[in-house]
């Protein structure tokens, strides 16, 4: 026992001593230098999973390098359903781009702006500040030598009448702070003084569209939100409280294996979350939902849901910006979902333009996983592309030596095939290749769903158990140490004093 409080405490002393360094370093990197004019400009578009993945691993010493986006923070997006109910503030989950950038040992340039068009034949992109405060330039073109596309996707709504004006997504964090306010303003309103009991029931009825891991989490999120405090600060309304899931498949998670969906389901049951599947939305108004419904026999009946707070989360779409490119370029001409890539994520039919995340067709989920990888490998490509072209140049410049000093031969040669040797290893970059590394879920009630591969096979897990496992897993991947100390700190706050159900 003495020797494990010993190693116990070592351990504690070490955790804190690495906590409080990275702490310190991240407040006083090293300094930066400007990179030689005479570089290529690699324009990055995005300070999402994809572009700031490329950017941690990107030599910025290689490049000229400006990164472009509306939003100046990267979002770890796995806890955004966590912010909607306060169980984790909002901040917790961001990380400043400038921040990032300041880190890189090369100076990076970043300007928060949307690019509103790509013109790929002039090599330019218009971009624009969407931001509220405005200066005498608010529209201008940035050149590039290089582009990579890391736009994300915007919400699909498929054109359904009254998403956009009536519902809530949950992509952005500002989508995030508009359902923390909206579900406390449904929650006050049906505790108003002789309140309607219709409209209490209708103000306490939470609906969820779409069964995808956002809905799932979302519904989990919120039951558990009522459960462990608004129950015990508003006793007299809990009662009447309750959340409906619709899908318009025959189940949810369709990407989780059959023993995990059935798992999900009933503990959704034990939650009183009622799950409507087979059920498509197909229209909006501000108090209802109106659904078809596809019943056992096969038939079809429409339904109409009266709710107070609307979620819809029924997956992704391609933004304007990638519609225009793809509109421009012949070779996109047949892609639906996104930029067409090929196995070097190089868009398809454009010349010096990559993609990665959800704004490309990859043959991958849209998720932040392969969008991570993909950001990754452009990294590796493109510190590889100008580690080639030094020594291609070197090799030129020792050739031409070898010519003008013909009595210094052996060492000019020996050096020469030194290079060709690293160069061939250098140049040997194989195709983008995923390795999926498991999917996680939580399901509310402090239980979690897991199919993690494991040994060229896959392990499927849900429960008390998985949820501390879906903790750390998500806890350790936060982007910063900063991120992380916040993030614990949160979960324990909720823990000790419960979330803050104040309406902002
Ligand atoms: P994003 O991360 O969306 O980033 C896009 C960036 O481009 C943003 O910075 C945006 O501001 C910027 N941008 C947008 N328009 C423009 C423009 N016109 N010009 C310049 N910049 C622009 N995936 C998982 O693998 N695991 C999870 O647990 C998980 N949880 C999720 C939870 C939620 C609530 C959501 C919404 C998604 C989740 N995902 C998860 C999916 C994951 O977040 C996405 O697949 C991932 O964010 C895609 O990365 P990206 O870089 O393509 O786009
Ligand atoms: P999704 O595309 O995974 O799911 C959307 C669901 O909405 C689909 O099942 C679809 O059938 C349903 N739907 C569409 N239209 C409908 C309608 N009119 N009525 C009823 N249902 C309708 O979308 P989601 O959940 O937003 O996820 C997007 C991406 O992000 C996915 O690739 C997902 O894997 C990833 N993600 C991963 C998470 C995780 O791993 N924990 C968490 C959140 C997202």
């Amino acid at each position: 026992f003495k020797w494990l409080w010993r190693a116990t405490y070592l351990s504690v002393i070490l955790g804190v001593g690495a906590v409080i360094y990275d702490g310190y370093s991240d407040r006083n990197p090293d300094d930066q230098f400007v990179p030689d004019p005479e570089k290529k400009t690699l324009v990055i578009l995005g300070t999402g999973w994809g572009s700031v993945s490329l950017l941690k691993k990107l030599d910025t010493a290689n490049y000229n390098v400006v990164v472009i986006s509306p939003r100046n923070y990267f979002l770890f997006t796995p806890l955004l359903p966590s912010c909607t109910t306060g169980n984790i503030e909002h901040r917790s989950i961001m990380e400043p781009v400038r921040q990032i950038l300041r880190h890189k040992k090369a100076a990076v340039k970043f300007y928060e702006a949307e690019a509103t068009k790509i013109d790929y034949e002039r090599k330019v992109i218009r971009i624009s500040d969407n931001s509220d405060i405005k200066g005498t330039i608010s529209e201008t073109e940035v050149p590039y030598d290089m582009l990579v596309i890391g736009v994300g996707a915007e919400n699909a709504t498929f054109g359904i009448p009254g998403v956009r004006e009536n519902s809530c997504f949950l992509k952005e964090i500002r989508d995030a702070q508009a359902i923390r306010t909206k579900i406390m303003d449904c929650v006050e309103t049906a505790a108003f003084k002789d309140q309607d009991s219709s409209e209490i029931d209708r103000l306490l009825h939470m609906v969820v569209v779409g069964g995808g891991p956002t809905g799932v989490e979302f519904a989990g999120e919120l039951r558990d939100f009522f459960d462990e405090d608004i129950k015990k600060l508003i006793p007299e309304i809990s009662p009447r409280f309750k959340v409906t899931l619709i899908e318009a498949l025959p189940t949810v998670l369709p990407m989780f294996s059959k023993q995990l969906i059935d798992y999900t389901e009933s503990t959704f049951k034990e939650e009183h979350i009622e799950i409507k599947t087979k059920t498509m939305v197909k229209k909006v108004t501000d108090k209802t939902v109106e659904a078809q419904v596809t019943n056992p026999d096969g038939s079809k009946s429409i339904i109409t849901i009266p709710y107070g707070l609307l979620v819809w989360a029924t997956g992704n779409a391609v933004r304007p910006l990638i519609k225009d490119l793809m509109s421009q370029i012949p070779a996109q001409r047949e892609s639906r979902r996104g930029l067409a890539v090929n196995e070097y994520l190089v868009v398809q039919g454009a010349r010096d333009i990559w993609a990665v995340g959800d704004c490309a067709v990859a043959g991958y989920a849209p998720t932040a996983q392969v969008a991570a990888q993909e950001g990754g490998f452009l990294a590796r490509l493109f510190n590889n592309m100008a580690k080639t072209e030094e020594m291609e140049s070197r090799i030129k410049e020792l050739s031409s030596n070898l010519n003008l000093k013909p009595g210094n031969t052996a060492e000019i040669t020996a050096e020469i095939e030194s290079l060709e040797k690293q160069l061939r290893r250098v140049k040997d970059i194989k195709p983008f290749n995923y390795s999926h590394q498991g999917s996680l879920a939580y399901i509310g009630s402090e239980k979690a769903v897991a199919d993690i591969a494991w040994l060229n096979g896959n392990v499927a897990s849900g429960g008390k158990l998985t949820y501390l496992f879906w903790r750390s897993a998500y806890l350790s991947m936060c982007f910063s140490t900063r991120n992380r100390v916040l993030v614990a700190l949160d979960w324990i706050k909720a823990k000790l004093y419960g979330r803050d159900v104040s309406r902002e």
